[in-house]
């Protein structure tokens, strides 16, 4: 595998402002000099990280999350270093050569369920797809869309593409790994006579698939790949790959449940739109959602199982704070037979008038209630009022108590005797962990470390002063250091960090930016911070000459360590 020279990665480094880039995933706001926002790396609730455009560095000062923007994207995205150097580089539009190859110890499945994704596209297209080519053509999918996401067709035999991937050389476990072949006395093909939409995984890797049928047979209408090392359903939302720029820009993001639904909207131009295939929205779901920072919008089917599962998932969106919309299509029993229907400029006026998540309960909640019998009134008004105590907004207390007073002639105190008192929860004091305390000399060296990272003339006092520092760990440092600066002759601690990315003093950079990455450079305090580390030195000398001259028998060798003594201590009062 070609490694990507430095040189290429410091300049997508220096073409991305790590503040556009972090700031497409958290808000920020500027303070002063540096941009502030919520930290994505712990459970933060205020903004607890500093992003430096000047030194194109974020750091942490609650959970010491520091690094640059690829380092950013890493944790974020949860990649490989270099995948995050190729997200960055694909946002500020500079193209890597294909050469660089990201690799994966699932490298093999991904390329194996890939071959399968072909292997189908090639045979829905041949003569045998006729019928699977009818179905599709009957439902409107234009061969656009069936490219676009590479719909094909598993064949009737029952062992085709099992039979071709063996003769290809891949292995039986293999095949039973990718999930693509099932083990009967012999191995035979998961998916017969369907017609295959492949599934992809955040970084757009297929991992599988789920397959209709498109006869009348009384077969379960879609097959889903098992759980695998690489398919994991409760952690794939379809499309999510294809929509999460598109979501990020247009700030919303559409959730549906079917993935017909989702190729649906996606044909008529809409592209930031994920489905769930079916499932409840799990932790890790949201998490992926979570990532995008923009609304959601919940538009799941028309029926009554939609409407439980738009109560069951958006709990679960609300919990995690995702600001969140609900639009319930009328008219059509899903979004893909609305889109049948009626027109994308429709669809999207009605995306324009989705409702709250709150509005969508109280709604949920009047259905099947009786309003002219007082029993049901009764039960409908103490549910909104539970569904009030969950919520700290005042504001939203306020109108709806207003609201269910005026609409159910209710004195407005007996309503509000009801409501729960909650204190609004205060603003967290933030307690910094309190990371090891530090020995003084770590410190000075950590400085010293700091200021030769941030240019030429720290490195070149350092040298001229002292070239040298009683600390292994520290004097690798300075000698990475060093050898940056005569490769490349210049240094910033952006490009620095990530030179050291995959050697051992990795961490130790990390942890000495993140303690003073905010600090301004003072020539003057430079010279101090060197004078101090002399004396250190020095002083770290005469104890270690002092325990060698008690053990010493010899009184000639003893008279020189003696004097070796007395010399320093002069230089030291010289300092
Ligand atoms: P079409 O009938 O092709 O329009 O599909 P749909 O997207 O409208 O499907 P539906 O609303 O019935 O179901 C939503 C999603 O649940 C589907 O996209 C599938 O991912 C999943 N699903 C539906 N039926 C089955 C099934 O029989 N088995 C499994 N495993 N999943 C299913
Ligand atoms: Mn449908």
């Amino acid at each position: 595998m070609a490694m990507l020279p430095t040189e290429e990665i410091n300049r997508i480094q220096r073409t991305a402002n790590i503040v556009d880039i972090i700031g497409s995933y958290i808000n920020l706001e500027k303070k002063g000099k540096n941009y502030f926002g919520v930290c994505p790396f712990h459970d933060d609730h205020n903004p607890s990280m500093s992003v430096s455009e000047e030194k194109q560095l974020y750091t942490c000062f609650v959970c010491h999350a520091t690094g640059t923007v690829f380092t950013f994207v890493q944790n974020y995205e949860n990649v490989s270093f270099i995948e995050a150097v190729k997200i960055v580089a694909d946002r500020v539009g500079i193209e890597l050569d294909s050469g660089y190859k990201v690799t994966s110890k699932y490298d093999k499945h991904y390329e194996l369920v890939d071959l399968a994704v072909k292997y189908y596209q090639n045979n829905l297209k041949s003569s045998d797809g006729k019928q699977a080519r009818e179905y599709l053509k009957n439902r409107g999918l234009s061969e656009e869309v069936i490219n676009d996401f590479a719909i094909g067709l598993a064949p009737k035999a029952p062992d085709n593409l099992t039979k071709l991937l063996i003769n290809k050389g891949y292995s039986e476990e293999m095949l039973l790994d990718t999930g693509i072949s099932n083990r009967g006395s012999t191995l035979y093909d998961l998916f017969r006579n369907r017609i295959t939409f492949p599934i992809h995984n955040a970084s757009g890797k297929p991992v599988g698939f789920s397959a209709r049928i498109f006869d009348d047979s009384d077969e379960a209408k879609y097959i889903n790949t098992r759980e695998t090392k690489i398919f994991k359903k409760g952690e794939i939302l379809f499309n999510y790959h294809r929509a999460q720029n598109e979501a990020r820009r247009l700030k919303y993001l559409l959730v549906v449940e079917g993935q017909m639904d989702a190729v649906r909207i996606y044909s008529c131009g809409l592209k930031n739109v994920v489905a769930t295939m079916g499932t409840a929205l799990t932790n890790e779901h949201i998490k992926l959602l979570k990532k995008l920072n923009t609304t959601i919008v919940l538009c799941m089917d028309n029926d009554s199982a939609g409407e439980k599962a738009t109560i069951t998932n958006g709990e679960l969106l609300a919990d995690a704070q995702i600001d969140l919309k609900v639009l319930r299509i009328s008219g059509a029993k899903d979004p893909d037979e609305y889109l049948l229907k009626y027109s994308v400029e429709e669809f999207k006026d009605a995306i324009n008038h989705a409702i709250s998540f709150f509005d969508f309960k109280l709604n949920y909640l009047k259905k099947n209630k009786n309003f002219s019998k007082v029993d049901d009134v009764s039960e409908y008004v103490n549910s909104v009022i539970a569904e009030l105590n969950k919520t700290h907004d005042d504001i939203l207390i306020d109108l709806t108590v207003n609201r269910l007073s005026e609409e159910y002639h209710i004195d407005r105190n007996i309503l509000l005797n009801k409501i729960i008192k909650v204190e609004t929860p205060k603003t967290e004091i933030i307690v910094k962990p309190k990371k090891i305390p530090k020995a003084r000399r770590d410190k000075l060296f950590d400085m010293l470390i700091f200021y030769m990272m941030n240019g030429e003339k720290y490195i070149k006092l350092y040298e001229q002063e002292l070239s040298y520092l009683p600390d292994e760990k520290y004097v690798a440092i300075a000698e990475d250091i060093l050898a940056f600066f005569i490769k490349y002759n210049y240094i910033n601690m952006a490009d620095f960090i990530t030179y050291e990315i995959d050697g051992d003093n990795y961490e130790k950079v990390l942890d000495i930016v993140d303690n003073y990455a905010l600090i301004e450079l003072n020539d003057g305090e430079y010279i101090g911070l060197i004078e101090k580390i002399k004396k250190l030195i020095d002083e770290e000398r005469i104890s270690k000459l002092r325990e060698q001259l008690k053990r010493e028998s010899d009184i000639n060798a003893k008279l020189k360590i003696a004097d070796e003594i007395t010399r320093l201590k002069k230089r030291m009062c010289n300092l």
